[in-house]
């Protein structure tokens, strides 16, 4: 059947609405950044991010629809990412996705923000199933064993910090902003992506990721440096150049880790055809560039999203709203958040 979608994704700091027509595929994908508004805090501040969906959502829906050219009339389904977020932000795209449905009667699909990201490859792509799915974001870090849409195990996550929070926390551990990754990146490029510190990969052999250990082998190897006092909690006068070795050799570590996380994957699953790594994190050239390598030189393909599929947004909710929608797997308006 065919199907116009209009999907809202408000799970953390990003206020997003995008229209999938499943005939046409993807006529819109607006989003407004808070990034700004935290950026002074290291760090998404939830109390702010609520407030600032409830102020833009109108004219953010309001603008997927005229980039798309469609109207609200002709939509048919509303699909909005109901966990996992900040409650206060969920609340605020679900209270106003069923607002719409309930008042224009339009069907509603509350969707799993992670199953956006999982498959956010396959918007643009054709990925042979079964195929391994590398979610890395500020929020989580999981790998995916995907048999088919909507049909997916988890095999591995973080034990403890996500990809993104390593960088994000270590870049404010050494002032440099955030978000963290693609700063550290821009440092890591201007030193070539070298290795000077051999920061630790943790366990190799398992398929979970930890990065916590990470971020403290970091500081401890500041303290070592004089760079960083522990009982004052402060970096002490760092050059620039002492930063860009500790990013270059981040960028490698944490690239080396995701590359064995594969390996490992590959060879517990040799009966995966593809790779695809999804995410804000999978905005990284250099990881990326490392695991296309490596997956291409085990005979099988690799997969990214386009950077506006990587980090939040409502396309990925809109793909998955239109598969779903397709298999009637509708939801009704007492869902919940969470
Ligand atoms: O997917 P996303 O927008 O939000 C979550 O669902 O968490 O991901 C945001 C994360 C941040 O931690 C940010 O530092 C990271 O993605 N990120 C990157 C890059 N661009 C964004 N990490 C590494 N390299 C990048 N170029
Ligand atoms: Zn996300």
């Amino acid at each position: 059947m065919h199907e116009l979608i209009l999907a809202l994704e408000t799970s953390c700091d990003e206020t997003a609405a995008a229209v999938f027509d499943t005939q046409k595929g993807m006529l819109s994908n607006v989003l407004y950044s808070q990034i700004e508004l935290h950026k002074s805090f290291g760090g998404v501040v939830p109390e702010i991010a609520s407030r600032a969906h409830i102020e833009k959502i109108n004219e953010i829906v309001s603008s997927a629809l005229t980039t798309a050219n469609v109207t609200l009339d002709q939509i048919t389904t509303i699909g909005v990412t109901s966990k996992p977020g900040l409650p206060g932000s969920l609340l605020v795209g679900c209270s106003f996705a069923k607002a719409m449905a309930g008042a224009l009667n339009k069907k509603i699909i509350a969707i799993d923000h992670l199953e956006g990201h999982a498959f956010s490859a396959n918007i643009e792509h054709n990925i042979p199933f079964p195929f391994l799915c590398i979610t890395a974001s500020g929020g989580h870090t999981s790998m995916y064993l995907i048999k088919d849409f909507g049909d997916y195990t988890t095999i591995s996550t973080t034990a403890d910090d996500a990809a993104g929070e390593a960088f994000d926390k270590i870049a404010k551990l050494l002032e440099l902003g955030y978000p963290g990754g693609p700063i550290i990146e821009k440092r890591a490029a201007s030193k070539n992506f070298q290795d000077f510190f051999k920061y630790p990969r943790g366990d190799k052999k398992s398929l979970n990721f930890s990065f916590s250990g990470l971020k403290t082998a970091v500081l401890y190897d500041l303290v070592k440096r004089g760079a960083y006092d522990l009982p004052s909690k402060t970096l002490l006068n760092t050059s620039e150049a002492l930063k860009d070795q500790v990013a270059s050799s981040l960028q490698v570590c944490i690239a080396d880790i995701f590359a064995q996380k594969v390996l490992n994957a590959l060879q517990v699953y040799p009966e995966l055809k593809a790779v695809s790594f999804v995410g804000g994190v999978a905005c990284n050239k250099y990881i990326r560039a490392q695991l296309k390598t490596l997956v291409e030189k085990t005979g099988r393909q690799f997969f990214v999203p386009h950077p506006q599929y990587c980090t939040d947004n409502a396309g990925m909710i809109a793909f998955v709203t239109h598969y779903k929608a397709q298999r009637n797997q509708f939801s009704d308006l007492t869902f919940d958040i969470l």
